[in-house]
């Protein structure tokens, strides 16, 4: 009567086994969640890396960012204009993000911001300019699609490619 109580009260071998690998499973699977996340974390650190640095003073940093926001600001009344077919509304959102928006911008800044940057630059406010010209009518909604669709194209490449950083 006395050996079955003893096994319960003490595991066998076979039992410390299973208990064992169970823990030994928990500790590699963890291991590897913890190396998964680790690889992760230093990928993004990479990528964010590749991006050319440009640094700028708060001021010039405020500056740009500022007429990022303003685009974007642009781009969803352009939207908005495109949902209602308000031809108007469109053409005075995609003028108000177009070529006009950086006249007289403080050269200052420009001059730090690396050529291809201000090419872009350029570029996206031409798209905005062009959209203002080509909207009218039934085909509205089509065109701004299609102006949208170029211009986040570009919106998407410059941020692919810089970053902004506060000079020393
Ligand atoms: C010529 C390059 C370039 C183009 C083109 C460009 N951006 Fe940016 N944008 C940047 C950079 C650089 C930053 C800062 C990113 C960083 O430091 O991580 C930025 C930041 C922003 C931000 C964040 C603003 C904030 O307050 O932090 C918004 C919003 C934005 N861009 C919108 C847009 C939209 C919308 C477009 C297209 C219509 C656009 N950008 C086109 C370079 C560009």
């Amino acid at each position: 009567m006395n050996q079955p109580h003893e096994h319960w009260a003490t595991p066998g071998p076979l039992e410390r086994r299973a208990r064992s690998i169970a823990y030994g499973i928990l500790v590699l699977a963890l291991g590897v969640l913890a190396g998964v996340g680790a690889r992760e974390a230093s990928s993004r650190q990479q990528q964010g890396d590749k991006r050319t640095a440009i640094a700028l003073t708060a001021d010039q940093r405020d500056a740009v960012l500022s007429d990022m926001r303003t685009m974007l600001t642009a781009m969803q009344s352009i939207m908005d204009g495109a949902t209602r077919m308000d031809i108007p509304k469109i053409r005075a959102a995609a003028q108000a993000a177009g070529t006009a928006a950086l006249v007289g911008r403080d050269s200052a800044t420009q001059a730090q911001l690396p050529e291809a940057f201000r090419r872009q630059s350029a570029e996206t406010r031409a798209n905005f300019d062009a959209l203002a010209e080509a909207v009218r009518g039934f085909t509205a909604r089509d065109t701004t699609l299609a102006y949208l669709s170029r211009i986040s194209a570009r919106c998407v490449s410059c941020h692919a490619q810089y970053r902004l950083t506060l000079k020393e």
